[in-house]
């Protein structure tokens, strides 16, 4: 792992050519990367309630725009509400996966595809600018000195009034370790930031925050267990599975409450992981 080259695009695209999923869960460990079943269920989760709040808004003039689209999860929901969604990848791969989600549930008139870099996106270009932009699970492989380019640019595609949900995963203190993981000799980077950093990002190009939901998945059993056995295995067998289920419902009903007194022992019991799933909505106040 530690010898594959950096590059986020080639990461994704090798991923999603070694997949083929049959079903919604399926595509959610595309999507997701098939971590640890039981963590990415937390981070699905968080992301399903916040679109669920949404879909009763969306009117059929509404257009939205999809980045990191992936295999098209949040663009089929959307597509199937009325709107007219763009779907953005970098991954030819994902955008295959995602066309062909919306053929089969009959939405292909709905949504455009455009394959291009979050970093090169232009308001133009997309045909923009859009009443809601979903975010999900993608602004974390944003270095740090670029993340406010990339907000800019982001920020220029909501209309006035406009929304955007973002899916992060947060580290509630500053964090600067990077989370590598690798598909086909390419690794991905994530660069962990927290919800302050996000949250005045955003606000410095004209996105007011308005609401945050946060789901906060146990890691400290986990962090010990992954010690020993790697999520991977843990997630193959049904020891590992029950063992991550029993740790995962002791910190629910024990530590969790005991932490929510205190981020900066959460912080310290989570072994220094991030592990804060936030879904939080900005409002574009003006243009
Ligand atoms: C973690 S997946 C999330 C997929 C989708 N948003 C979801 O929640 O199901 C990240 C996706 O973003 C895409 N991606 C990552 N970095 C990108 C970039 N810089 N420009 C465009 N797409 C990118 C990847 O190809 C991948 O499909």
């Amino acid at each position: 792992v530690s010898s594959a080259r950096e590059d986020g695009q080639a990461f994704w695209d090798s991923f999603a050519r070694s997949r083929q999923p049959a079903d919604e869960k399926e595509t959610a460990a595309l999507a997701l990367h098939g971590f640890c079943p039981i963590y990415d269920g937390y981070r699905d989760r968080a992301e399903r309630i916040a679109v669920r709040s949404l879909l009763p808004s969306i009117d059929p003039n509404w257009r939205v725009l999809d980045i990191g689209c992936g295999p098209g999860r949040w663009t089929v929901p959307f597509a199937a509400a009325g709107a007219k969604v763009t779907a953005l990848d970098f991954s030819p791969a994902m955008l295959e996966h995602a066309r062909r989600r919306c053929e089969d549930a009959g939405l292909g008139e709905c949504v455009e595809f455009k394959h291009g870099r979050l970093e090169d996106m232009d308001i133009a270009a997309l045909n923009g600018p859009f009443d809601l932009v979903l975010a999900m699970g993608i602004i974390q492989y944003v270095a740090p000195d670029q993340l406010s380019a990339v907000v800019q640019r982001l920020s220029a595609c909501v209309k006035s009034g406009g929304h955007l949900l973002h899916r992060e995963t947060l580290a509630p203190l500053p964090f600067t370790r990077e989370a590598m993981s690798s598909a086909g000799g390419a690794k991905v980077v994530s660069h962990y930031k927290s919800f302050e950093q996000y949250r005045d990002t955003f606000e410095a190009h004209g996105l007011r925050y308005s609401a945050r939901r946060s789901i906060v998945p146990p890691s400290l059993a986990l962090s010990l267990l992954n010690r020993i056995f790697p999520y991977e295995q843990n997630a193959r067998n049904s020891l590992g599975r029950g063992l991550l289920k029993f740790t995962i419902a002791l910190r629910e009903s024990i530590l969790d409450p005991l932490c929510r007194l205190s981020p900066e022992l959460l912080w310290r019991i989570n072994s220094r992981r991030p592990t804060d799933q936030s879904a939080v909505l900005y409002t574009r106040a003006d243009k």
